[in-house]
């Protein structure tokens, strides 16, 4: 009997397949159901600037219930936060360095009390030292992993379990092409990156036996904020940085329609696709006759 049935669902396999990638196929091409936020509470690190400032503006404006910002500096928190208010949503903010394992512990217990259970959380702080491997300091290095990859891992275990009790909630990553992609001259950020897309991978399938609670995660080529200000690749009229409402308005519009992974733009899938082929050589050329190469030389963002 048990073999007969482990031989249907071989049988299967392959139709199952075939029906994923139509599916995956029509509703890429369709308008498809998106869920309402008007019960979402929405928790973005990094909120105050940047694409997180975006982004809370976003879900605000897209019926979010409650938004609520976490970042290091104050006054770009408040002012973020002022103008959401101000815009008819309700909007908290905390200081919070999500680098600081106790400290996420302890803001997160903050923002149960006096906010209430948080159904969306947004990762989207990072920093970018911006340097080759030998002229990095250790503590500068330590600074990006802690930033970009061990403060997700304590924001999402100080929210999820409350999300697989009540069975509703979204885990959101803004990471980048770079951790798919990498460049050289941004070591710290590339590795911390990657290691940030392999968390979201595993907690992705980790959650398909979870109810209610989903992933997106979001791969953004270069954008215009202030962190690769002074970045120059080669053609940048071909290739202009986007926009960081417009990834703001692709990523709320993810959650919404429950997309596990996002590329912006969606060209970027053939860069990963021609990486996964090309021998090494080819690849090199590529970024020495686009600049990725040297892109770096110019960089004088902040961190
Ligand atoms: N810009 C790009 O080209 C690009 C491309 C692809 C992906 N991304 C990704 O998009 C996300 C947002 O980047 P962005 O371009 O908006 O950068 P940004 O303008 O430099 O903003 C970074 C945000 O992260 C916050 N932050 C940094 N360290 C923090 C910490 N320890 N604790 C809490 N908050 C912290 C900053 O606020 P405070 O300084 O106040 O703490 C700021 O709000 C990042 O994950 C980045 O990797 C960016």
């Amino acid at each position: 009997m048990m073999d007969l049935l482990g031989a249907c669902h071989t049988l299967l396999f392959p139709v199952q397949m075939l029906y994923h990638v139509i599916m995956a196929s029509l509703t890429s091409l369709l308008p498809s159901r998106r869920k309402d936020l008007a019960k979402e509470v929405v928790l973005i690190t990094g909120g105050g600037r940047g694409i997180g400032r975006h982004l809370a503006k976003e879900f605000a404006k897209q019926g979010a219930k409650k938004v609520i910002l976490w970042g290091r500096t104050e006054k770009s928190l408040k002012e973020t936060a002022e103008e959401i208010t101000l815009s008819g949503a309700e909007c908290h903010y905390f200081v919070c360095d999500v680098a600081n394992r106790e400290e996420v512990y302890k803001q997160a217990k903050v923002v149960r009390e006096k906010v209430g259970d948080v159904s969306i959380l947004v990762n989207n702080a990072a920093v970018v030292h911006g340097k080759s491997l030998m002229d990095s300091d250790d503590d500068a290095l330590l600074k990006s992993q802690h930033i970009n990859t061990m403060g997700q891992f304590w924001t999402t275990k100080a929210f999820l379990p409350r999300m697989l009790e009540l069975q509703h909630g979204h885990v959101v990553c803004i990471n980048s092409i770079l951790s798919k992609s990498p460049i050289p001259g941004a070591i710290d950020y590339c590795t911390s990156k990657a290691s940030s897309l392999a968390f979201m991978e595993s907690l992705t399938l980790g959650l398909l036996d979870c109810p209610g609670v989903g992933c997106t995660t979001v791969l953004p080529f270069h954008t215009n904020t202030e962190m690769f200000q002074g970045m120059r690749v080669r053609f940048p009229q071909l290739f202009p940085p986007l926009k960081p409402e417009v990834v703001a308005q692709r990523t709320v519009d993810a959650v919404r329609a429950d997309k596990a992974f996002l590329y912006l733009p969606w060209t970027m899938h053939a860069l990963v696709i021609l990486k996964s082929f090309m021998p090494q050589a080819a690849l090199e050329e590529i970024h020495k006759f686009s600049g990725c190469y040297t892109c770096m030389n110019t960089f004088k963002g902040r961190t």
